[in-house]
């Protein structure tokens, strides 16, 4: 005779997460290492940048990628249906990771991209034209078609469980896959 289990699968809580439960989402999302991107773009009076690590690419052809922007960030609104680079961090830009994250201090060097503004320095770039935004939540999708992009070789910045860390090129495992 089979026996019945113990207990139920925790069932997913409809509406908003309880304090405990939200941090314990975060930190189990922090668990997912990340690089350090900002998004850079010229609004309608200043010029605007963001740090982010929610980038990822979308499509080869046409070249696509995506970045998650708060609804609550200065930039959000902006953003839509404008151009915008986005800028992949090394491993020594952390101070420009922090400046555009609310904590300035850093003197950015910007390059006058054909698109949109980028960053000096950076381990690569994308400039973008707007292709789509979607509706995430608390968040906006904003996706773009890739007009340029670059890289150069160095350490990458990473992030993960909150923190800053470093990505040394000479640690990557030697086997290619992609
Ligand atoms: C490592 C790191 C990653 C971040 N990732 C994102 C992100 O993906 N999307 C986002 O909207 N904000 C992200 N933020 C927060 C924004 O950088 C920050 O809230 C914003 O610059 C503040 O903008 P505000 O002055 O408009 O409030 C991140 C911050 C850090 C330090």
């Amino acid at each position: 005779m089979m026996s019945k289990p113990r207990s139920q699968p925790e069932r997913p809580v409809a509406g908003r997460a309880s304090a405990p439960r939200f941090h314990h989402f975060r930190g189990s999302l922090g668990r997912f290492a990340t690089g350090v991107a900002i998004v850079t773009f010229d609004g309608a009076t200043k010029r605007h940048g963001i740090t982010v690590n929610s980038f990822m690419s979308v499509s080869l052809e046409p070249p696509l990628v995506l970045v998650g922007i708060a609804r609550s960030a200065k930039a959000h609104d902006e953003l839509a249906g404008r151009p915008f680079s986005v800028n992949i961090l090394g491993a020594e830009q952390r101070q420009l990771a922090m400046h555009f994250a609310g904590w300035p201090g850093a003197k950015p060097v910007w390059v006058e991209g054909a698109t949109a503004p980028r960053l000096a320095g950076v381990l690569a770039y994308f400039e973008c034209t707007p292709w789509a935004a979607y509706d995430g939540g608390d968040h906006t999708l904003y996706v773009g078609e890739v007009t340029d992009f670059n890289y150069r070789r160095g350490d990458a910045l990473a992030f993960a469980n909150s923190r800053f860390t470093t990505l040394p090129e000479s640690q990557l495992g030697i086997e290619e896959l992609l």
